[in-house]
Parts: C-alpha cells; structure tokens; sequence
C-alpha cells in the first residue's frame, strides 16, 4: 500500500504543501480556523503519518531525550515517565530504557550512539567522573534523579530523604512505637541511605532503641518473604523503603494471621498510586513523583535548547500522609 505523503494531504485539502506543513507543524496562527480544519481532517481521513526523520532532516529542531530507570513496572518510575510524556514539548521524543546498576554505563552509551541530545538518568551512576567525562566530550547534556548523591557536575533532582525519613520515625513514635523494624533492600541507593540515617537519627534523639534491620529484595514479594522475621521479632510497627515493599509485607502479615494496624502498623514510602486505593489504605511518605517528573524533563529541555546556563541543584519535600496502615499503640 502506497504511504500517504505530505503532497496527498495538500491535494485533499485543496491548500499548498507549505500551508499543510506550517498546520502540522504547530505554526498556526496565520491560518483561518477553517483551513487548519480542512488540513487536520484531510490528515485523519488520509491517515498521514509525519515521517520524523525527514523531518530532521529537512532541518527541523526535534530532540531526543533518553531517559533511563531502574524498573518500567515500579509505579514509582512510571509515574515519573507518565509526568515527562505529559509534559514534553512537541518537538522532543523520549525514549525510555529500563537497566539494571551493571549495565548503566553501556547503556547510556548505546543511547549516545543512538543520537540522543540529552539524557535523565534515574539510576545511580557508580564512576560520576568517567561518566561525566565521556558525556561532556560528546556534547550530550544530562540530569539525575532519585539519588542523594550530588557530584556538582550536572543538574540534579533530589527530594529531602532525611526529614522523609524522619517523618516517618516521628508519626510511629508519636504512636507510641519503640520496637520498629525497618525493611530495605540488600542493594541500598544512597538516597534510600538518606531515608534510613533520618529515621535513625530521630530515633535515637528522642530514645527510642535502635530500629531493627531486614533486608530483602526490593519487590512486594521481597516484603511478603521476611514477615516471619517481622513476627518473630516481635516490633510493633515497621518502616518499609518503599510502598512496593510495605505492600507485600502488609500482603505477607494477613496470611499470617497478623492484623494491620491493629497488631503491626507498616509506614511505607513513595506514595505511588495504589497506596491510596488498597485495603487498609497506606501511610506512607509522600515523594512528589509528578513534580519530580516534569521538573527533570523541563531542566533536560532547558539544557539542550540554551547554552551557558549553570547547574541546577532542585530538593523537593517530602510529606507523611497518614492512611489505615498506623495505629496508637496501647500499654
Ligand atoms: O520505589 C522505588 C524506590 O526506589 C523509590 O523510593 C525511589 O526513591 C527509589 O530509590
């Protein structure tokens, strides 16, 4: 079947070729309602599909932008995709690509080769200097997210891990909970590292023993495998890194007979959005996933369309939403 060029679009809608490409190429001020009408649906009944590549080609200005992340199921990160998608101009295209810590260098220089004019990198890099060195030596400008550490060389995106940290500790203790474990995962980012020292740290300023430590893998069903260590060990509440985790264990604890909140009570951390909507609904801490999304994708954006611009360093805040998964423990 014959592809539908631009040239079928002019001709079904009796306008020049140059009138088709301005209408489709959002310039559409000194157009009539009615010609940009006549374009658009000669477009839809045409079916034409704008060739992209040709377009550059032709000179155009479209951007790419790879964005890599830990996991596309974590709902944590497709939230964050979903809000840089939501936000994108028209002339920049995502690509997304999912990489395990090992394969981060190889794949963000497949991405590179790819002819990516920038990137966000959602996964803590472990050699910033060399990464950084070969970035900058092919012109590709990046930012970095959900991690704590800032090596000053590019923009980064972090929210204030400690205090989220310590919000949590501060609604258990406030409940009147001293025996808490806290359940991480066996590869700890520094952010979460962040997460857990501000929890420790409030701990230990109001006298509250040192929480106890479960290590799991970071999944739901990391946290559904360790609730007999949670139930041996007999804490009343439980600080989970991450709502994925505080959700296999609340899973976990029912089909062991256990009761949350009324015998464990479980904070999470994200607030993803199944959070709100399970039974009992999460306490959690609040991450501002959208916020973190569209402020990544506009400094991305800002750094490949301007030069000489410095480096933005941009702390979000945290927030405790308190749901059904707490409860006042009584003596
Ligand atoms: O759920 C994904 C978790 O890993 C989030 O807490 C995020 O901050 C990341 O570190």
């Amino acid at each position: 079947m014959k592809k539908v060029s631009i040239k079928d679009v002019a001709k079904e809608a009796g306008v020049s070729l140059t009138t088709v490409s301005h209408i489709l190429n959002h310039k559409q001020e000194r157009f009539s309602q009615a010609t940009i009408d006549k374009v658009l649906t000669a477009k839809d009944k045409l079916g034409y599909i704008p060739n992209k590549n040709a377009q550059q080609l032709r000179g155009h200005t479209i951007k790419l932008i790879g964005v890599l992340v830990p996991s596309l199921t974590n709902p944590f990160f497709s939230a964050i995709m979903q809000s840089m998608e939501q936000h994108k101009p028209d002339y920049v295209d995502l690509f997304f690509l999912s990489t395990s810590g090992d394969h981060l260098e190889h794949n963000i220089k497949h991405l590179v080769e790819r002819g990516m004019d920038g990137l966000v990198i959602a996964r803590l890099i472990d050699q910033p200097e060399s990464m950084n060195n070969y970035l900058e030596r092919h012109n590709v400008p990046y930012v970095v997210l959900d991690q704590s550490e800032d090596n000053g060389y590019t923009d980064i995106i972090r929210t204030d891990e400690q205090t989220g940290g310590a919000l949590a500790a501060a609604h258990l203790i406030d409940l009147n909970h001293q025996h808490i474990a806290i359940v991480q995962p066996y590869e700890m980012m520094s952010n979460m590292q962040a997460r857990v020292k501000g929890f420790e740290d409030y701990c230990e300023s109001h006298d509250v023993q040192k929480p106890l430590k479960i290590e799991t893998e970071l999944s739901p069903s990391g946290g559904k495998q360790i609730v007999d260590q949670i139930i041996d060990s007999q804490v009343t509440a439980v600080f989970a890194i991450n709502d994925e985790m505080a959700i296999g264990i609340i899973r976990g604890l029912k089909e062991r007979g256990k009761a949350v909140p009324e015998e464990i009570s479980v904070v999470g951390y994200d607030n993803i959005s199944f959070s709100q909507y399970m039974t009992p609904a999460l306490t959690t801490v609040a991450q501002p996933i959208a916020l973190i999304g569209e402020t990544a994708l506009r400094l991305i954006v800002k750094k490949i369309t301007e030069t000489d611009q410095g480096v933005e360093r941009i702390e979000l805040p945290n927030e405790l939403v308190v749901r059904e998964t707490t409860q006042q423990l009584n003596q």
